[in-house]
């Protein structure tokens, strides 16, 4: 069966026009805007890259962005004191800490200092905890871009095969666990896995975070199976490259294309935690975006 490609971006428009509509009811009934604050430390181009579409992003949808850029040189203390200093302001509802930190700050000891309510990342160890023992809470971006990318193509993963390739705090063990929660039978392979051939055989859905193009080969597609693909990584040729070879494409039901498919997620799904933590903060019912 050939892949149908899953149009990230598509399904990133509708969640943001939500986004839209929803910031814009907050703001009558409020009297102020939802607002997100992003901390980005240092001079890495990709970084600065990510955080410019999230300002252009979040302000486009009536939510207000600042950005605060610190120097490579700031010590763990100065980022440590404003990311508190964020969490006592009233009309701030969304603070994130850009990764990767310089070497020399421990992202840890930042994330720890964001005030959870506000952690629109969702990794902060408390939402992390939620999240793990099944509890409501921010959920990380781009696992939850994942889930909405399968609702998109109307993929119920319940009693299914979950293989996801990668253990990242930041993808891999989140995706893993909202697969759980949707009654997924997940396996979870890594770099010390054996055989990802076979495990990748066998898989209903796949969900591969590792970073490394063209690790999973076209033929190891399960026929009929569900592909996300949240590898980019930029070759010699400046073109971006996903962890699954594109002729995995004959074999799955659907597929997402690097680029245009897990990645527009990330962002539209930052939106839509900063309108569930604003709404919350103010006492009202969350808008599903
Ligand atoms: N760096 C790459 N992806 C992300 C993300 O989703 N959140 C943060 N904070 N940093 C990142």
């Amino acid at each position: 069966m050939p892949a149908r490609w899953i149009d990230g971006r598509e399904v990133a428009a509708c969640v943001r026009r939500a986004v839209g509509a929803a910031a814009a009811r907050f703001s009558e009934r409020t009297g102020r805007a939802p607002g997100l604050e992003v901390v980005l430390v240092g001079d890495d181009p990709a970084s600065h890259l990510y955080v410019r579409n999230k300002e252009r992003a979040a302000v486009e949808c009536g939510i207000r962005g600042h950005v605060h850029r610190l120097a490579a040189t700031s010590t763990q203390d100065e980022v440590r004191t404003l990311v508190a200093r964020l969490g006592e302001r009233d009309d701030v509802d969304g603070i994130l800490v850009q990764l990767p930190l310089p070497s020399g700050i421990d992202a840890r000891a930042v994330l720890d200092a964001i005030d959870p309510e506000r952690d629109v990342d969702g990794l902060h160890p408390v939402n992390a905890g939620r999240l793990a023992s099944g509890r409501p809470g921010l959920r990380p971006c781009t696992p939850a871009g994942c889930m909405r990318l399968l609702d998109a193509v109307g993929f119920d993963v319940r009693g299914r095969h979950a293989l996801v390739v990668g253990r990242s705090a930041l993808v891999g063990k989140p995706v893993a666990l909202m697969l759980l929660e949707r009654d997924a039978t997940v396996t979870i392979a890594h770099s010390r896995s054996t055989d990802l051939e076979s495990l990748c055989k066998r898989a209903d859905v796949l969900v591969v975070a590792v970073g490394r193009p063209g690790l999973v080969r076209g033929s190891w597609i399960r026929p009929g199976a569900v592909v996300l693909d949240v590898g980019t990584t930029r070759g010699a040729d400046g073109k971006l490259r996903g962890d699954v070879d594109p002729s995995a494409a004959e074999h799955a039901a659907w597929m997402t294309p690097v680029p245009g498919g897990v990645g527009p997620m990330t962002v539209a799904m930052l939106l839509a935690n900063t309108i569930e933590a604003a709404y919350r903060r103010a006492g009202l019912e969350p808008p599903t975006c």
